[in-house]
């Protein structure tokens, strides 16, 4: 890079060192302020629960569904979350004797997806505070990091900027205009979505400075290890889909047949693929960034693989 890319650079890093100390929250006075789950309300808004995928259930039922699902999603990214900062911390190393300002900006970036993780279990414990007994999240997020960190950085890297736009593009599309949610489940995200929008910025200069150090074949690897990792991703929630039905049939009170229980755990499985991987693979950003790293033939291989999960 030349002396000006490398300004450039820096300034980036910068911005996102500000506007992570301007934006910093804390989670019980800024976001929690001792409110509790109020369960009469909606958690996980339509555009994201795919309220309308599920044809045979009550109104309130819905509501019992956006609940399951918002904790889902609260523990979904406690999940991630658990591998993307131990590869923010192993790509700080890069930057120990080089640039600080970099440095500081990603020991800033692990720093505040501690406080997310911490927060999400919070959240957990408290929507289990108000709803039924039964529900169960199984996934070790220890294991879950340990497989995806098995994976080359280009991979790992090309996932996190996925999942962080999608966070984002979530909360503007549909968390905050949806005015029947719980005021608490939308502050979390809204809070959440403040310190991810540093979080993309900084992936994306990393992987873009990954993909530079590595050769054809390499990146060539690396686009199908990424096609793994959407797939272990997709066992992730297509278990999860399960476990969120079979707590809905024994909570809601009536009895399920065998044929409307599948009916739901397709639902759930619909939305969950909804949240999780597509919404962000249509993410314009992400698609200009990954197309701007990799030739058509490695587009076509990652949308082959993306069409099978409907
Ligand atoms: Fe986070
Ligand atoms: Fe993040």
């Amino acid at each position: 890079m030349n002396a000006i890319g490398k300004i450039l650079e820096t300034n980036r890093y910068a911005r996102c060192v500000e506007t992570s100390k301007r934006v910093r929250w804390d989670i019980d006075k800024d976001v929690i302020q001792g409110r509790r789950f109020d369960p009469s309300q909606k958690f996980l808004p339509e555009g994201l629960a795919l309220a309308d995928a599920f044809a045979t259930l009550s109104p309130n039922e819905k509501r019992f569904v956006s609940q399951i699902q918002g904790r889902t999603y609260a523990n979904v990214f406690g999940l991630v979350e658990r591998f993307i900062n131990a590869k923010v911390l192993e790509l700080s190393h890069d930057h120990w004797f080089g640039d600080q300002v970099a440095l500081e900006a990603l020991v800033r970036f692990s720093d505040e997806e501690l406080k997310h993780q911490a927060l999400f279990r919070r959240i957990d414990k408290m929507i289990g505070d108000v709803l039924p007994n039964g529900y169960r999240f199984d996934i070790d997020p220890n294991k879950v990091a340990h497989a995806v960190l098995g994976k080359s950085t280009w991979a790992v890297l090309a996932l996190t900027l996925d999942i962080e736009l999608f966070t984002q593009l979530h909360y503007r599309q549909s968390i905050d205009p949806d005015t029947g949610l719980s005021e608490l489940f939308k502050d979390i995200f809204l809070y959440h979505w403040k310190e991810e929008s540093q979080h993309a910025i900084l992936d994306e200069l990393e992987w873009v400075r990954c993909d530079a150090g590595i050769s054809p074949d390499e990146r060539n690897r690396a686009v199908d290890e990424f096609i793994e990792l959407v797939a272990a991703v997709d066992g992730i929630l297509q278990a999860q889909a399960k476990s969120d039905a079979t707590y809905f049939a024994v909570a809601c009170g009536r009895p399920v047949d065998p044929a409307e229980a599948r009916e739901i755990e397709s639902a759930f499985l619909k939305a969950y693929r909804w949240q999780y991987i597509h919404s962000g693979a249509q993410h314009p950003h992400f698609g200009k960034v990954l197309a701007s790293l990799i030739t058509e033939e490695q587009g076509n291989r990652i949308q082959a693989a993306l069409s099978t999960l409907q």
